[in-house]
């Protein structure tokens, strides 16, 4: 389709394979894959959700929420549902804003879902964009945790001033679709990849600092980084500017590319279901796009 190569791929972006969804298969879909997998293995049933928060940049439909589709396939009753949008940083600003209703007590399962039909959207005549995504879900129950444990904090960053840097220009208000916009191939994401490189690995190593300030943890004590899956190249030249051991940054994106908000939630589940995270261990779940948004959440697991 383009002209690229393999050993390109590889070496620039450390993506080998990735996933894309089938022509009957949307993004709900993938969610409630990989809701059904978390609710089991927290050992619920759906009737016992409080809320679905589905973090995405690829929703089944600018409205209503993807969440809403996602509760009606769960034959979820009786709670709220909503989406979030922060592209790639979705699955991090979700952790913040799901566990603030498990906090306060006002519910008792929050499921939370990071999920992708990122391939809908991708022009896969550019070559500087259609080699690097990928589709995927992952998803988590948040419950009440023991003083000390669960999310112990939250750091969210925006730049509005950036958002031509990577964005997907028509399909909303301000240029709704028409012939010219689809012409135009305005429906597709559009990405400068040297500036959104350069952003990255600073959002990147500020988030990790930033999340860990004013915890009381130092970087030594953390036991795993999950960072947002964009390049591998963006993960090692962060864990080099952090000092870090580098077998304590999770990497799948070799197996799966970008898949955007799903990219954290499908690597953490990957390390949960491996039993490398043990009880007690602290994990910092860190991302970055468009927006610009960044962020990290600092957890210490409670299974
Ligand atoms: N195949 C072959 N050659 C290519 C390709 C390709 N797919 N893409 C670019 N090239 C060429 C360029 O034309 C250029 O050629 P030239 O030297 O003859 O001009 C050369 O390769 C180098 O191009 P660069 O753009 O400098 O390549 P770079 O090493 O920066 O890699 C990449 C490009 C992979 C896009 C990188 O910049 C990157 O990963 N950026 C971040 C992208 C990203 O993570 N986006 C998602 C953010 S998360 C979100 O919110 C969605």
């Amino acid at each position: 389709m383009v002209d690229t190569s393999d050993e390109w791929i590889r070496t620039r972006t450390g993506i080998i394979e990735r996933r894309i969804v089938s022509e009957d298969e949307n993004t709900s879909d993938l969610a409630v894959e990989a809701a059904k997998k978390a609710i089991k293995d927290a050992g619920i049933s759906e009737d016992e959700i409080d809320l679905v928060v589905v973090a995405t940049a690829s929703p089944d439909l600018i409205w209503p929420s993807t969440a809403c589709i996602v509760q009606n396939k769960l034959k979820i009753k009786n709670c709220g549902a909503f989406d979030i949008s922060a592209v790639c940083t979705g699955f991090v600003y979700g952790l913040a804003v799901a566990s603030q209703f498990v906090a306060t007590g006002m519910y008792k399962n929050v499921l939370l879902i990071g999920a992708e039909s990122i391939s809908r959207f991708i022009d896969w005549k550019d070559r500087n964009t259609c080699v690097l995504f990928g589709d995927g879900a992952g998803a988590v129950v948040l419950q009440e945790a023991t003083e000390g444990f669960g999310v112990l904090k939250n750091y969210l960053g925006a730049d509005g001033k950036r958002i031509d840097i990577l964005k997907i220009p028509a399909g909303g208000s301000a240029i709704p679709s028409s012939y010219e916009s689809v012409e135009k191939k305005l429906h597709y994401i559009h990405m400068n990849g040297n500036e959104v490189y350069k952003f990255a690995i600073t959002a990147l190593v500020k988030s990790v600092k930033k999340v860990l300030s004013s915890s009381g943890f130092s970087l030594d004590e953390v036991n795993y980084i999950i960072p947002h899956q964009a390049n591998q190249r963006i993960t090692e030249a962060a864990s080099a500017r952090l000092k870090i051991d580098r077998n304590k940054i999770i990497s799948n994106i070799d197996k799966y590319g970008n898949t955007s908000s799903a990219s954290i939630p499908i690597a953490l589940d990957e390390i949960y279901q491996s039993g490398k995270i043990k009880y007690g261990d602290l994990v910092i779940t860190v991302g970055f796009g468009a927006g610009l948004t960044w962020g990290a959440n600092l957890i210490r697991w409670n299974k």
